[in-house]
Parts: structure tokens; sequence; C-alpha cells
């Protein structure tokens, strides 16, 4: 069986691919699986959000092999993953029993037994295009389970707190209400999708609603602070913004939502990831 998953990320849409092949093996997996169901293999398609260092090897300003960067990354490697520590699909990877973390497809020191397990393509800043004829592009190669994060609330992310958020740095609503109203395409038309495609299976998965629940109340999910990144003065730092001369400011990364003004913590990601795995799987079966 073929799983992908369309994610698209917090700033402007951008798409993460997540396929996962699944046969019978007996690696542990934290989420339940349906019986005799592991997942050998996982490739990842997007941007930051699932950028595990593809961008080091690209000419872009969009980069952060260096610190603050990966802090909490495996003794503090700097790998090009936009985080402290891990991001989704290596938490996606262990959370479905498949390997601790996804390597990037252009890390030099990838060996072909990565390539069999599982990579990620994405890259930092990538671009998106127009929904349908990549869906219908993914259906004719062979997927058949096909998910998709929604889009995030945009406007709550500290950066667009800071630049769109007024005096107060409130959410920009505009952005949140784009996001809305893309989501709500994006599930209609998933929804006409699953009915026209033979077999295809179509999740829409809704990150929208819990992490707009994690930034409004964060100490309900034990965070303390939603409204600034780590990095910096947790404003506007990102990407080559934060580095080694934006100091991290917080006393405990762990109970920040963000950790630059853009990405959220590994902590973060976690709260999101398992619970989000956890409701929809069922749905690919
Ligand atoms: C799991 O696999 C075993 C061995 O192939 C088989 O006997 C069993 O019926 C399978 N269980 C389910 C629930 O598919
Ligand atoms: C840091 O925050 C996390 C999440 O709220 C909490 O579990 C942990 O105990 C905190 N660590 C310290 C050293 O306060």
């Amino acid at each position: 069986m073929t799983f992908l998953l369309l994610r698209l990320t917090s700033c402007c849409f951008y798409p993460t691919l997540l396929l996962f092949l699944t046969v019978a093996c007996s690696v542990k997996s934290s989420v339940k699986l349906p019986p005799n169901v592991t997942v050998p293999a996982l490739l990842l398609f997007g941007d930051s959000i699932v950028d595990a260092g593809n961008n080091n090897n690209i000419q872009t300003l969009v980069k952060c092999n260096f610190p603050p960067y990966g802090k909490d990354f495996e003794g503090g490697v700097p790998t090009g993953r936009f985080c402290n520590g891990k991001v989704p699909s290596d938490i996606i990877a262990k959370e479905l029993g498949n390997k601790d973390t996804v390597p990037a497809y252009l890390d030099s020191t990838v060996l072909p037994q990565d390539l069999v397990t599982g990579v990620t393509f994405a890259s930092g800043g990538a671009g998106f295009d127009p929904l349908t004829p990549k869906l219908v592009e993914l259906y004719e190669l062979g997927a058949r389970r096909i998910g998709f994060f929604s889009a995030p609330p945009i406007g709550c992310v500290p950066s667009q707190r800071t630049l769109a958020g007024g005096a107060g740095r409130k959410c920009a609503e505009n952005l949140n209400e784009a996001a809305k109203l893309f989501n709500s395409k994006l599930s209609k038309k998933l929804d006409s999708l699953g009915s026209s495609l033979p077999n295809g299976r179509f999740v829409y998965i809704d990150v929208y609603n819990l992490l707009l629940d994690l930034i409004q109340n964060p100490k309900k999910h034990g965070f303390q602070v939603a409204d600034k990144g780590c990095c910096g003065t947790g404003d506007i730092e990102v990407s080559i913004l934060c580095n080694q001369y934006t100091p991290v400011k917080c006393a405990n990364i762990s109970d920040h939502i963000f950790w630059d003004s853009y990405h959220p913590t590994e902590s973060a990601y976690k709260a999101l990831v398992s619970p989000l795995l956890g409701q929809n799987l069922n749905k690919f079966f």
C-alpha cells in the first residue's frame, strides 16, 4: 500500500508530501496501526517544516545549518532542520515505527539503506503548484492514500503578529481568514477527489484548530509562551536572521510553542503530530 500526506505549512501554504509505504514487518510503532501493518519507508516532499538539511546544499538564503538551530538535536548538531530539535518528519517516522530521524536526500552521508527506509526531499522556501494537477500527478503514479495537513493559523506565528498584528501583536486575522478559506476549499476538494478517483483515499487533517488551541490555551497543553520565539527577540528572527549573534533567550525552550519567529519547537511539533496521527490514521485504512 502507498500513502501520501500533503502538508500545507505555516507561512505561505507550501506543500509537504509525506509518502509512506506499509508492509507487514515487526518494527514497533507508538500509534495504533491496523494489525499486521507497519511502515518500513517514509518519503517526504515540502518546505522548511520537514526539511532536514536539503537547503544546506542548495543556493538559497533560506538556511539554518548553524547555531542556535539544532541546539537540542542529537547533542546539539545544526543539521539544517528549522527547529531546536526534531521536525515533524522525524516525529512521524518515530511514531509509525519507521526510524528515529529522516535524513535529507541531498545529505552527502545518506546511504542506500536510508533511501530504502525513508528520506525527505523537502526544501525550506519551496514553492506551491496548483493542487488538483499535482494530486492527479500523484494518483497516476500509484498513490492511493493521500492525506493533507491543513493550513495552520498563519496569522498567529510570532513574525506575523509583529508584522501585521498591530501594537498588541495580536494574531493577524486576515491571514487566519485566508487559511480558513483555503482549508474549507481543500477539504471540499478532497471529498470530491475521493469520490471521483477509484480506490483513492483522501484524508483532510485539521492542523488549524489544534494549533490554534495550543496558541490560545498554551497552559492546557503544558506550554507557557505562545506569542514569541526563543531565538533573539523572538519577534522576527528566522533562518539567517536567527544565528550565533541572536542568543536563545528562553529559559526553557520546551515550554515555548515557537522556536524562531516562524517554526514551532520540537515539543510543540510533538504536541501536534501525535494526536493528529492518532485521530486520522484509521481514515487511511
Ligand atoms: C496477521 O498475519 C498473520 C500471519 O500472516 C495471519 O495469520 C493473521 O490472520 C493476520 N491478522 C490480521 C488481523 O490480519
Ligand atoms: C520545561 O517545560 C516543560 C514543559 O512545560 C516542563 O515539562 C519541564 O519540566 C520544564 N523544565 C524545567 C527545567 O523547568
